[in-house]
């Protein structure tokens, strides 16, 4: 996939709860953000679960967005930081130009931001990145999968923002190798954030050698079982409860056991969907694992879910 417009297929306006402006691609057959709306997402399961009141002046974070999409993930997080703040090294991972581009043709999009965050969006768009004293932007387009190669390897995420469409639909940013990969450039204390819940993913992520954390609902979010995954370097010390997240329950690690915990594989990084989901079917049916519906059963009378 080469990113063109004829190979991505339509993007229509997709109005979400809290008003923001948000869009469905035809391609992948699902919204860019829940609902409940892609401020409140962006904000509940990337700017919060970040604490970044971590950072303070003199320190440094570098940020990796794995799909930019509209910006709402960087722009809440950049929103987020004190004036008076850390040094910013950040680099954005996306295929598609188009969802920057219409967003930022949003007047209601355009106010949602500070002046400085609204200038880094536009010179995302317009020239591929930002060079401010202390702040720098380096929005690489592509494959996700390709580009992250680019980035030079001494580079270490503080935090990696991974808000690919859902596993089924984008398989190729939630394989076993991408995971790992990711896992591999977090920093000593790096959170890796994503709204996935998905058992095949936290598995990756834990044989990638990371803790697992299960996020809270977000405002507005129908309570479900979890919102999301916090996932950090074992030795990160990052607390077991956190303002927004709390440790995996026993009916969250019982998942990572079932069927639904195959991880999707993409050794040369280069597979098509098509070709990572057959891949999995046909592990699925030869794992041995406990069905995933036999899991839900055990479960479904303790489950708000
Ligand atoms: C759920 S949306 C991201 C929403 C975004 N984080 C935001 O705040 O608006 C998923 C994005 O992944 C991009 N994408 C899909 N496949 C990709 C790939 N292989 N590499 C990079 N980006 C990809 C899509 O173009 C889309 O913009």
């Amino acid at each position: 996939m080469n990113g063109s417009a004829a190979e991505l297929g339509a993007l229509s306006v997709y109005p979400t709860a809290d008003g923001s402006f948000s869009l469905h691609s035809d391609h992948f057959g699902e919204a860019f953000h829940n609902s409940a709306g892609a401020l409140n997402e962006a904000r509940a399961k990337f700017v919060q679960p970040a604490e970044l009141q971590r950072f303070g002046k003199g320190s440094a974070l570098k940020i990796l967005d794995v799909c930019l999409g509209l910006g709402y993930n960087t722009a809440a997080v950049l929103e987020a930081l004190p004036a008076a703040g850390p040094a910013v090294q950040w680099w954005g991972l996306e295929l598609d130009r188009r969802p920057l581009e219409q967003a930022l043709d949003q007047a209601s999009f355009q106010s949602l931001w500070s002046a400085p965050v609204l200038a880094r969006l536009e010179a995302i768009r317009d020239h591929g990145g930002w060079q401010e004293p202390n702040n720098q932007g380096i929005q690489l387009w592509g494959d996700a999968r390709a580009m992250l190669r680019e980035i030079p390897e001494p580079d270490r995420f503080d935090l990696v923002l991974l808000d690919a469409f859902s596993p089924q639909r984008c398989p190729e940013l939630w394989s076993e190798e991408f995971l790992g990969a990711l896992a591999h450039r977090l920093a000593p204390q790096g959170r890796l954030l994503t709204y996935s819940r998905s058992a095949a993913v936290r598995a990756s992520l834990k044989r990638a050698g990371l803790s697992l954390f299960s996020l809270l609902p977000a405002p507005g979010e129908r309570v479900g079982w979890s919102s999301g995954t916090l996932a950090t370097p074992a030795d990160s010390g990052c607390p077991q409860d956190g303002p927004v997240w709390r440790p995996l329950s026993a009916m969250e690690w019982e998942h990572l056991q079932t069927r639904a915990a195959v991880p999707f594989r993409d050794p040369y990084g280069n597979a098509t969907a098509e070709v990572i989901l057959e891949r999995r079917r046909v592990e699925q049916e030869q794992c041995g694992y406990e069905a995933t519906n036999a899991w839900q059963r055990r479960w479904r009378k303790d489950s708000p879910s």
